[in-house]
């Protein structure tokens, strides 16, 4: 596929996030940590073989987060392609830390915030972060509390040079407009797959705000997306529920961004040839019964 940006052969082209440019199909870091997203890998060069095949494929948005690991996928990132090619844009979360029991307690007061993106600047070993998403809510999901005070943090170390671009995660609606009122964002990162569409008015405000929607669990994360119409679909087309998934999340909306995460090699390449499968009118109708 090609267009104003160049050409790449991964499946859905290109988006811009302001003024970066990435590839729809990216890739979601979070499973290089160890078990529970605690700890190192069981295989580090695995990990680092997993990432440098990702720039090799083309793909250049990654998504990560200080909170992996913690401070894990980040160290491995920037061991696997530091310095990074040109295109390379590395997108991550604060506002979550860990705790010794591997939960993800929040930490969006000013001082954690400040803390995180430093550590997130030192572990990558770059001067300023392409996107940075406020990581809202709990592992339950979105909760409606203000996010004025955490984001005028985040806007002001943005002034500071230290951000190029802002954004949200785990965040409702009402949290979006909070938050677009104090500075302008590029992405939303929330959890969307066929089968959890709670997100359906919101991907569609933002495309037509010009604002990309990433969803994280694209392939229904430590549960696998499970689903008898999604099962008749794959059957018919021959081809793992996984592709059907993806493949559907990148006709839904132009302004999705995927990151399906993988530890494997293998599995990455499965899910670009996945994510390319065409479907048809009557598949897409058929998908679009599951989540509603
Ligand atoms: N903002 C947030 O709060 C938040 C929360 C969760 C995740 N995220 C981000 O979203 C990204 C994606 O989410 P995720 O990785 O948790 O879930 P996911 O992409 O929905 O699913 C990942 C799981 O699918 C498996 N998988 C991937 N490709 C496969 C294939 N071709 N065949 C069989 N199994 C396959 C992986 O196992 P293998 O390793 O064996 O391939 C892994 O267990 C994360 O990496 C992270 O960057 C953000």
């Amino acid at each position: 596929m090609s267009d104003q940006h160049g050409s790449t052969p991964l499946p859905g082209g290109f988006w811009t996030l302001g003024d970066l440019t990435v590839t729809r199909f990216g890739y979601g870091a979070m499973q290089l940590a160890g078990p529970g997203v605690m700890g190192p890998p069981a295989d580090p060069g695995n990990a680092l073989a997993v990432l440098r095949d990702v720039a090799e494929l083309g793909i250049t948005h990654i998504d990560t987060a200080g909170a992996y690991g913690p401070r894990v996928t980040n160290r491995l990132i920037r061991a696997a392609l530091h310095p990074y090619p040109d295109s390379l844009r590395i997108v991550t979360k604060v506002g979550a830390e860990r705790d010794q029991q591997g939960g993800w307690p929040p930490a969006r007061d000013p001082g954690s915030l400040r803390r995180a993106v430093h550590e997130n600047l030192e572990d990558l070993g770059v001067d300023v972060l392409d996107v940075v998403n406020l990581r809202l809510g709990d592992a339950a999901g979105p909760r409606p509390e203000p996010v004025a005070q955490a984001f005028e943090t985040l806007a002001e170390l943005q002034r500071q040079g230290l951000i190029r671009h802002l954004g949200l995660s785990n965040a409702t609606p009402e949290q979006v407009i909070e938050a677009q009122a104090i500075a302008p964002i590029v992405s939303v990162q929330n959890l969307y797959n066929l089968a959890h569409r709670a997100d359906d008015e919101l991907i569609d405000e933002l495309s037509h705000q010009g604002v990309a929607y990433v969803p994280f669990f694209p392939l229904g994360g430590f549960s696998p997306l499970q689903s008898s119409a999604l099962s008749a679909v794959a059957a018919r087309l021959e081809s793992p529920p996984i592709s059907v998934a993806l493949a559907w999340l990148l006709r839904r909306s132009p302004n999705i961004l995927l990151i399906p995460g993988t530890s494997s090699r293998i599995h990455l390449r499965e899910n670009i040839t996945g994510a390319n499968l065409t479907l048809s009118a009557e598949d897409l109708a058929e998908l679009d019964k599951i989540g509603r």
